[in-house]
């Protein structure tokens, strides 16, 4: 496994491999749900390149940039594990040059949900994800549905922009009370991290509702509301059962449905969704 912190060696380094490339975008602090994507990319493709890059533009002034968990050593034997050939940890300099100024901006996806919360996140996100994909040149990326809008932002980006790169999207991976394992799980304290299984329950009453026959939106809203309302520890910011692909609310569900929310406990905000 290659790991480098240089663009230029980054660049020597994929200018050497033929066949099909995958990319695995993380901000490091891996656990099970990263592994999982990096383990799709590796069976799939003939080369997996990894990136650990906790970006300083996804974070909203007062979030948690400086406290973001960093573990770059453990990291690092987990994706030699699990079989990468090279991870690029870049300086922020190097991705954010001194003068910065071009950014990408993906408009009413970005807007609802994560967007509404987070002024400014998926403009970072999106904007490292186009560098990502310039620098890479990736054939095939890796993402998790754990951020589900995250997923439709940079769908709508890549096709706009038109890079040659098939997105691949990968099932939540959960800890076995259903809790959706995140780096941030690690700011709950016992008793909160008790109480952040709430998130996966109301998900969970919604879905068996929609599978009893429920289609009125307002009524699976309601039902994660009144389940979140029961955890004292937990704030939630929205609650949403939106259309998977414009993300807009919906009044009656057809086709498909986003059922996603996110909520405060103690100082970890969480997020967590179901597509059904
Ligand atoms: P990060 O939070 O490190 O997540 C990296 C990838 O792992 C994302 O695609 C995310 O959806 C996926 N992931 C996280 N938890 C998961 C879980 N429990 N199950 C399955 N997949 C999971 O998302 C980001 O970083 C950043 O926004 C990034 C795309 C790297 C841009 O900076």
């Amino acid at each position: 496994m290659r790991i480098t912190e240089s663009l230029d060696e980054l660049r020597k380094i994929r200018a050497s491999k033929t066949g099909t490339f995958g990319l695995v975008p993380t901000m490091g602090a891996l656990h099970a749900g990263h592994a999982s994507l990096v383990a799709r990319a590796r069976a799939e493709c003939r080369h997996v390149g990894v990136s650990i890059f906790v970006n300083p533009s996804q974070f909203g002034p007062g979030e948690d940039y400086a406290n973001y968990p960093r573990s770059a050593d453990r990291d690092l034997a987990m994706l030699e594990k699990l079989g990468a050939d090279v991870v690029w940890i870049p300086r922020p300099e190097t991705i954010y040059p001194p003068g910065f100024q071009t950014w990408v901006t993906v408009e009413e996806a970005a807007m609802p949900l994560e967007g509404s919360c987070r002024p400014g996140h998926f403009r970072g996100v999106a904007t490292v994800v186009a560098k990502l994909f310039n620098c890479f040149k990736p054939d095939k990326a890796y993402f998790g549905q754990k951020d589900a809008q995250q997923v439709v932002v940079l769908r709508r980006m890549a096709l706009d922009l038109n890079f040659p790169v098939e997105l691949v999207v990968c099932p939540t991976v959960r800890e076995p009370d259903g809790l959706a394992m995140s780096s941030r799980n690690a700011y709950l304290n016992p008793e909160e991290r008790k109480a952040a299984i709430v998130l996966f329950r109301a998900l969970s009453a919604a879905k068996q509702k929609y599978e009893q026959g429920e289609r009125n939106a307002e009524a699976l809203r309601e039902t994660m509301r009144s389940l979140l309302r029961a955890e004292h520890l937990a704030d939630p910011e929205y609650v949403s059962a939106a259309d998977p692909e414009s993300l807009r609310e919906l009044d009656t569900v057809g086709k498909g449905v986003l059922l996603s929310m996110a909520v405060r406990i103690g100082k970890a905000r969480l997020i967590d969704n179901i597509l059904i």
